[in-house]
Parts: C-alpha cells; sequence; structure tokens
C-alpha cells in the first residue's frame, strides 16, 4: 500500500488526460474524450483522490504521478490487448450489445480471456493505490469483472461501481456468452448504479434467473428504493443515479463576454444564417448523426428548409477509430455530409460544417451559444451529456433542444422538442418544429429544463452515489426468494 495510497480511488478504463506522443519525440497530456471524464474530473479534484486508468497509448509504462491536482495511477496496455480488451471485447462485443445490438455484437473467446486479464491488471493496479477500509469506485463497462477481482484482493475496502451506458434488456443480455461471469463480477461491488431504474431492474432480474440470488423485487426509484440482492452473507445495494455535468460553472463559463462575443463571430463566419442547428458528439453509430442528416436532406429536398437560410454544425470528435463498424459509420457520414453540400451548397456558402476532430472547451461553449437548435438524435445512450451542456449555456432562454426519446437525458429533459430516431418523419417534424418555435413557447421550455439541470448537477450525483454506498443499512427493502 505505502504512504501515498489514497482513501477514495476512482478506477476507470482511461486515465481524464490521454498521453500524446509529438512528432518531435516528446509527449504532453491532453484531456481523454467522453462523458465519463466530464462528468467524474471536476468531482475528483475537489477530493483529492486517486485515479486508476489506462494513458490512452500502447505498451508504455509509466510511473504513478500527481497531474492538475489528482494522484494518477497508469495502467499499462500492450497493443495486443488494446485490439482485443479495448477494441475487442469493450467496443466490438459490450458496447453493440449494451446499446440495442445496433450493429452486431462479435462473440470472440480471444477478446473475452483479454477481458479477464486486464480486468485483473486493473484490479491488483488499484489494491496497491486503496488505503486500508478506502472508498473505490469502479467506473463503466470497461471493468465488470473488477468488483469481484478487487474484492477478493482487499475485503476491506467498500466498493461501488457506475455503468455509464445502457444496462440492455435482459432477452440482450441473454446473448452474451459469458453473461454469469459478468452479474457474478458486478456483485462483488457494495452498491451497483444505473442511470435509469429499467437498468437497476434489468440487473436483478439477472441476479435471480442467472445466479439465483434473492433479490427485492419492487420498482427501483431515482435517486431512492434501492434494489437488494443477497450474496452469501452480502447484501448488494442496485440504484439508479442518472449523472450529470458540472452545470453550474458551465452556465457561469457561458455567460463571459468574450464567450458570447464568440459566438456571434461564429453566426458571422457561418455567413448570419436565420437559424444555426448543431450536432456535438463523439463520432460514434450510436449517437444518429446520419439520422439527422438524413432529416435534414428530405427536409430541404421537401422545400421545409431553405438552404440559404439554413445552416447545420456537425463537430464530431474521432473516436475507436481502428473498430471497423466505427470505419464504416465515419464513411457513410461523410458521404451524406457531402451529398447535401453537392446538391444545395454556394460556393463559399456549405449547408453542412463537418469538423472531425475535438473542439477545445470554451469554444464548444460558444458553439452552443451561438445555436438555435441542438440535434441530439441518438438511437440509445444511457444518458448524453451534450443535451444537459446546452441547456446549462443558455442563460439567455434561447435556442431549442431536439432530443431523442432513447437517451437517459429524455427522461428528465421532458420539455424538448422529443423525437424518436427510428421514425425519420417525426425527427424532421421535430427538427422543423424546433426551427419554427415561437419566441415565448421557447423561453419556457429552456427555463424549466434549466432548472432541472442547475438543480441537479454533477456533484448532486455523486454525492447521492457516494451517500447510498457509504449507507450500509439497507431499511425498507424487501427480499424475496429466487
Ligand atoms: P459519450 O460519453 O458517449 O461520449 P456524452 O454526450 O455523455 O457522450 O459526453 C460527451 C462529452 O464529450 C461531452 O462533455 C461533450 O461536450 C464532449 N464532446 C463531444 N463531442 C465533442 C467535440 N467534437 N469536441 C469536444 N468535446 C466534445
Ligand atoms: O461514457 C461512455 C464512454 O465509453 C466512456 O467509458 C469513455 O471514456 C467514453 O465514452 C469515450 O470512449 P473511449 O474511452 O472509448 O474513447
Amino acid at each position: 500500500m505505502g504512504a501515498a495510497a489514497s482513501e477514495f480511488v476512482v478506477v476507470a478504463n482511461r486515465l481524464p488526460v490521454d498521453l500524446e506522443r509529438l512528432p518531435d519525440g516528446t509527449t504532453r497530456w491532453k484531456r481523454s474524450p467522453g462523458g465519463l471524464v466530464t462528468a467524474l474530473e471536476p468531482i475528483l479534484r475537489g477530493n483529492s483522490g486517486a485515479w486508476v486508468g489506462w494513458p490512452g497509448v500502447a505498451d508504455t509504462a509509466l510511473e504513478p504521478s500527481v497531474e492538475d491536482g489528482i494522484d494518477m495511477h497508469p495502467v499499462a496496455l500492450s497493443a495486443q490487448e488494446v485490439a482485443d480488451y479495448y477494441e475487442g471485447f469493450s467496443n466490438a462485443t459490450l458496447w453493440p450489445l449494451y446499446h440495442d445490438v445496433i450493429v452486431r455484437p462479435e462473440y470472440r473467446r480471444e477478446w473475452w480471456d483479454a477481458y479477464v486479464e486486464v480486468n485483473r491488471r486493473f484490479a491488483e493496479e488499484t489494491a496497491k493505490a486503496a488505503a486500508e477500509g478506502a472508498t473505490v469506485w469502479i467506473q463503466d463497462y470497461q471493468l465488470q469483472l473488477v468488483p469481484k477481482m478487487l474484492r477478493m484482493l482487499r475485503p476491506d475496502l467498500t466498493i461501488g461501481f457506475f455503468l455509464h451506458i445502457p444496462f440492455p434488456p435482459v432477452e440482450l443480455f441473454m446473448q452474451m456468452p459469458w453473461r454469469t461471469e459478468i452479474v457474478e463480477g458486478l456483485l462483488g461491488a457494495d452498491l451497483i448504479g444505473f442511470h435509469l431504474p429499467g437498468g437497476a431492474e434489468n440487473f436483478l432480474f439477472l441476479a435471480r434467473r442467472l445466479l439465483g440470488h434473492q433479490t427485492s423485487r419492487g420498482t427501483v426509484g431515482v435517486r431512492s428504493r434501492l434494489g437488494v440482492v443477497q450474496v452469501g452473507f452480502r447484501t448488494v445495494r442496485v440504484g439508479a443515479f442518472p449523472i450529470s455535468i458540472a452545470s453550474g460553472s458551465l452556465d457561469e463559463l457561458s455567460r463571459r463576454k468574450s464567450v458570447r462575443d464568440r459566438a456571434k463571430q461564429i453566426r458571422r463566419e457561418l455567413g448570419n444564417p436565420k437559424k444555426v442547428m448543431l450536432g456535438v458528439d463523439r463520432l460514434d453509430y450510436t449517437k444518429g448523426i446520419d439520422v439527422r442528416l438524413d432529416a435534414l436532406h428530405e427536409l430541404i429536398a421537401e422545400g421545409r428548409v431553405d438552404p440559404a437560410e439554413t445552416v447545420m454544425v456537425q463537430l464530431a470528435t474521432p473516436s475507436r477509430e481502428r473498430v471497423e463498424s466505427y470505419v464504416q459509420m465515419r464513411g457513410e457520414i461523410e458521404m451524406t455530409v457531402s451529398r447535401i453540400n453537392g446538391e444545395y451548397a454556394e460556393v463559399g456558402r456549405p449547408v453542412v460544417h463537418y469538423i472531425h476532430r475535438p473542439i477545445p472547451r470554451e469554444e464548444l461553449i460558444a458553439f452552443f451559444v451561438a445555436a438555435d437548435v441542438m440535434l441530439v438524435t441518438p438511437l440509445r445512450d444511457g444518458m448524453n451529456l451534450v443535451a444537459k451542456e446546452y441547456v446549462a449555456c443558455r442563460s439567455d432562454l434561447g435556442g431549442a433542444l431536439v432530443l431523442s426519446e432513447f437517451t437517459g437525458a429524455a427522461a428528465e429533459l421532458r420539455q424538448a422538442f422529443l423525437c424518436n430516431p427510428h421514425d425519420l418523419e417525426d425527427v424532421k417534424d421535430k427538427m422543423e418544429a424546433a426551427l419554427d418555435q415561437p419566441r415565448e413557447d421557447g423561453r419556457r421550455h429552456m427555463r424549466a429544463m434549466r432548472r432541472q439541470v442547475l438543480t441537479h448537477d454533477v456533484d448532486r450525483w455523486a454525492k447521492a452515489f457516494l451517500t447510498a454506498l457509504a449507507r450500509d443499512s439497507v431499511a425498507g427493502a424487501a427480499l424475496m426468494p429466487a
């Protein structure tokens, strides 16, 4: 354990920063992609804890170090492990299986073996980083076996697990050849958190069905009414904790003069169109970038949107670029962008502005402030923080949010233009309604959504989870036989 052992440890596939190798051979840290880091980084900074994770490049062994006030414990992965554990089992098996099999999950035994091996290494590194009796919070689908492995190494620890992506319907989960091992792995935690009650209830069913454990059977509440699973003498709790963002600081940043000036400048650079529509995503097939592009294409073709007055900006961070389904999706999206521009753009005035690289935080906020309509159209998404970020940035009560019903955020942002991304006519209608929304209606909707996002920030999420984790009683939970 050593003197530097920490009382609070976050364990995630990635460190909050990725190591970048520059052409001159030197290295530097850059922010890691995705919602998990957006949510957890501010919390860990405020708790002076440790973070165990992969530095984002293969075959790189690094010593623990303190970066930006966080005690970093890098876990090295070989190039083969990146291919089998990260690109393979995590992102070509679990990711599509947990996202409604939008693409077909591949079940390969060598990927599973690598997943077990890498989860073991994460458990061992965490066992070294955690102080006696520490609280350890394990994150996401890449590390579902770590709770059990860590409990075997360190029974003194309090262990929480949170899943940042959807937990699938039972019928889909049952496809998984290693379904029992995964449920068993998760049950090593004291508390297992999901975004939505439905995910928690699916998990309780599987704990009964696959492992024969006694569980509670009532509905699970949001931040309340936890479910329970009796695992021998241990009681594991299961709950719904919808994640959020640092909404207060985004609100504050978005009010700055520099950001508002930049937002105006962005509109000028876009040619001062009447309406600006915006998409902000990792380039992932779950995000429905193709859906919104197809909808825009048809709206223009039907004369319902005038390409001389309306532009769309799609900011897409590169993601998982060696996984085949991502390569394919990128090709399709880029073809559709070209097709729309080929048919409707004028010289110097594209209809779709597409940027395939990460955008610096302040610039992104300026885009949120500049956009009349935010397009969030995933086919499935655990939460979707982008929807919440847009709302937090609209202190002017301007703007409109088109939001897929298939995101966790849709359960909280009921005043958005909710749409079914599988129904293109519905998406088109909601995009058109958002573009034409009367100002007063828009202000009313935005005010209500802002109330939700500003009162339910990421601190509240973390506090709700960690308070439940610290509580060892299971008051009120009714156990039923398997
Ligand atoms: P996921 O975790 O699946 O990537 P989320 O919407 O929950 O999806 O979180 C994505 C995070 O990444 C948000 O904080 C968002 O602002 C950020 N992000 C997404 N696209 C970009 C981009 N093009 N440039 C910079 N940041 C981005
Ligand atoms: O929130 C889902 C998630 O998969 C995180 O676990 C992850 O850090 C983020 O998206 C980005 O994905 P990746 O780490 O594969 O680039």
